[in-house]
């Protein structure tokens, strides 16, 4: 039997409506997160990848629409179809995000201790003693020196990469299903990045939480994803098994975007290729595939859309020129 996958979500298209039109940021994205699976989303600044997870979240602004046909489930729910009050269970406690922005995210007005132990005492059932312990132990894991004295403060007091961590601290507090991590880590420095990616692997294989993590370190999905999607211009152009990717990435862009991105081990000072042109207006994208004016090996078909297909087992491909050896492995698949 198929299992159902923790969440789901089909043809998701979100609209903008802009002064000078309509923008589409996200067109037609489909994808699934297993339990225990993380996925790591990678594209350049632009390609709509904060607005994917917030369509998710349900933290759109007021100009944004989300298409008719687009559909997210749940662990088997549809969420349009939930009540309010369902969602409300739903958000925080079972699906919770980190935000790329942490001082937009945290009350400047609460004290730290209280918006971790909230969380818990309102969907866990825990005793304000309880959550201010476990507010305590949390601020620990991510590191964080002196809990206890921290738990009195307020944001304003705490860097921005304190501020950081203490939304880790709270996204985490509720030991979601799924965990939402927009850029967790930009604010930290090396080493704490490392410690807290680590912590979110080690809670995602212990609790079997799913985990959608985004990022533009190509490093990060290497060592923290089972599986890596590649968004450019609103669409999804190649997914794959991590391993599989790094192995055999088949589309021409997840290429350059790898060469423009620091590699693990690479010697310092290692010159990075800056990917040539800039990504498409997305009021007015080209009609045929949208990385064809930047790319290198663009042929007369890239005038056409490319199909998002699979060219081998869990690889998903969308170009219509793409990298030979990822093809060679389809056709070694069928044989
Ligand atoms: N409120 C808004 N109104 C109009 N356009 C918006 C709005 N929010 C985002 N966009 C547009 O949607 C597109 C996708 O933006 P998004 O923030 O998802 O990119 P991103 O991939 O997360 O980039 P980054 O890596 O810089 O975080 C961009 O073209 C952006 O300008
Ligand atoms: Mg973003």
């Amino acid at each position: 039997m198929h299992e159902i996958p923790l969440l789901e979500v089909r043809d998701l298209t979100t609209r903008f409506d802009t002064p000078r039109g309509s923008l589409c940021a996200v067109d037609g994205v489909s994808f699934s997160v297993e339990r225990g699976m993380s996925l790591g989303i990678v594209g350049e600044s632009g390609s709509g990848k904060s607005v994917l997870v917030r369509t998710i979240m349900n933290l759109l602004p007021a100009n944004a629409s989300v298409a008719s046909e687009s559909h997210v489930g749940f662990d088997g729910r549809d969420i349009a179809t939930m009540t309010p009050e369902e969602k409300q269970h739903l958000w925080g406690p079972r699906i919770s995000m980190i935000f790329q922005d942490p001082m937009t995210a945290l009350n400047p007005v609460r004290k730290i201790g209280a918006q971790i132990a909230d969380p818990q005492r309102y969907h866990l059932g825990r005793t304000k003693r309880q959550a201010r312990a476990n507010a305590a132990d949390l601020l620990a894991q991510v590191g964080i020196s002196d809990p206890r004295q921290r738990l009195e403060q307020y944001p304003h007091e705490l860097s921005g990469g304190m501020r950081q961590r203490v939304m880790i601290a709270i996204a985490i507090s509720c030991e979601p299903d799924l965990l939402i991590a927009d850029e967790p880590t930009t604010a930290l420095d090396v080493t704490v990045q490392r410690q807290i990616l680590d912590l979110l692997s080690a809670i995602q294989r212990d609790r079997q939480m799913g985990m959608l993590l985004i990022t533009h370190d190509v490093g990060v999905v290497a060592q923290h994803t089972d599986r890596v999607a590649v968004m450019y211009a609103g669409r999804f152009v190649e997914s794959a098994p991590t391993g599989t990717f790094f192995r055999n990435m088949g589309h021409r862009y997840s290429g350059a975007l790898l060469r423009s991105t620091p590699q693990v081990g690479a010697a310092p000072h290692t010159r990075l290729h800056s990917i040539a042109g800039r990504p498409p207006d997305m009021v007015n994208p080209p009609a045929g595939c949208r990385f064809a004016p930047r790319c290198e090996h663009a042929v007369g078909e890239c005038s056409m859309p490319p199909d998002y297909r699979e060219i081998a087992d869990a690889h998903l491909l969308a170009c219509h020129n793409p990298n030979a050896a990822a093809v060679r492995t389809k056709e070694g698949t069928a044989q």
